[in-house]
């Protein structure tokens, strides 16, 4: 899913007047920190045009494996959220995500870097939506905030908490304050994006066992809830194709017209989930002569099935499907 119009606009309309080689050194230079500086709890942008440079590089991105998660939630439940907690909202990728989805009355940001909430407001300005021009912006750390919370605070309580590349940002030990934080101000959905990388995957395991034990139901990807699994050094990861424009070529040096995002995610619902059975496609289909091969993780384990023209129900459907799919003809 691709940005809406109203944001590439907006997106654009934030750098008239900048510089396009600063505005090249600053790309640069964030990727260069988001590399190398992420994971120990640092500020990793605090300046208005490096806002502006990450809303233009990073957002479509974000914004599509953000959509991406909450079309499979919704794929597997029926749940019909209100309210909108983004927490650690950056220029707003999760609620802008979310609000192409859901009619939402009420949506809190919760930010630490006035950059990067300065520049989330002026895009949240342009939202075709009251929500969006209402969202209410909210400057402050979620590590402290967990921290200073005893066991009843759930002093942002929303029927939808996302939170999109941002426990990444923090140590293993802040992060898990935080996620207990969070699930508690967690009214029906908790929805956790985190790079598709080794380390992300990892993060949202451990976030998983540990939600878990403490009464979450998983709503996707996972068709199950045992144990995950993924065996050795694999990840569970997921792709986006997002479309570069212009400028977005051009601050990232590249030469093709798309980027593909990697991101793992998770969704843990308060009510539990009726749970079908189906395998979740793993991997991108492998496609042969009259037959098609697909990794599947389902509640008995991770398999590879095999479906040949003689299927033709289940054929059909794996003609049509792509990798983060369900496939129900397991
Ligand atoms: C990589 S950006 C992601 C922004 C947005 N969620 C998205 O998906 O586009 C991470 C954001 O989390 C914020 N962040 C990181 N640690 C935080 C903390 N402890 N408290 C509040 N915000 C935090 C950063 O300032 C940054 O805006």
């Amino acid at each position: 899913m691709e940005l809406p119009n109203y944001l590439k606009t907006a997106s654009e309309k934030l750098i008239e007047g900048m510089n396009v080689s600063a505005m090249s050194d600053s790309a640069r230079e964030l990727s260069r920190r988001y590399m190398e500086e992420s994971g120990q709890g640092k500020s990793l942008l605090n300046k208005d045009e490096e806002a502006a440079v990450y809303s233009l590089m990073r957002m479509p991105a974000t914004f599509s494996a953000v959509s991406f998660a909450l079309d499979k939630v919704c794929e597997v439940s029926d749940f019909v959220p209100r309210s909108l907690l983004d927490a650690g909202a950056g220029t707003g990728g999760a609620s802008f995500a979310a609000n192409e989805f859901f009619a939402l009355d009420k949506i809190i940001c919760l930010e630490r870097e006035l950059a990067m909430e300065n520049i989330g407001r002026k895009l949240m300005s342009y939202g075709e939506d009251k929500v969006l021009k209402e969202a209410e912006y909210i400057r402050t750390d979620l590590v402290e905030e967990a921290t200073k919370a005893n066991s009843n605070n759930k002093k942002y309580l929303s029927d939808l908490v996302i939170s999109s590349y941002v426990l990444n940002e923090m140590s293993v030990e802040n992060r898990m304050k935080v996620v207990k934080w969070l699930w508690e101000n967690t009214g029906k959905m908790l929805v956790i994006i985190e790079p598709g990388t080794p380390v992300g995957f990892s993060n949202i395991r451990r976030i998983r066992d540990y939600l878990i034990e403490q009464g979450a139901y998983v709503c996707a990807p996972c068709p199950h809830m045992d144990n995950c699994h993924i065996l050795g050094d694999d990840w569970c990861h997921f792709t986006v194709r997002v479309q570069r424009g212009k400028i977005h070529k051009m601050l990232k040096d590249a030469d093709v017209p798309y980027e593909d995002e990697k991101f793992s995610y998770i969704a843990f619902s308060r009510e539990p989930i009726e749970i079908k059975k189906f395998g979740r496609i793993m991997r991108h289909p492998i496609t042969q002569k009259g037959r098609m091969e697909l990794s599947l993780c389902t509640r008995e384990g991770i398999h590879t099935k095999t479906v040949t023209k003689k299927d033709s129900e289940g054929y059909k459907a794996a003609k049509k499907a792509n990798c983060g799919d369900i496939y129900p003809f397991i």
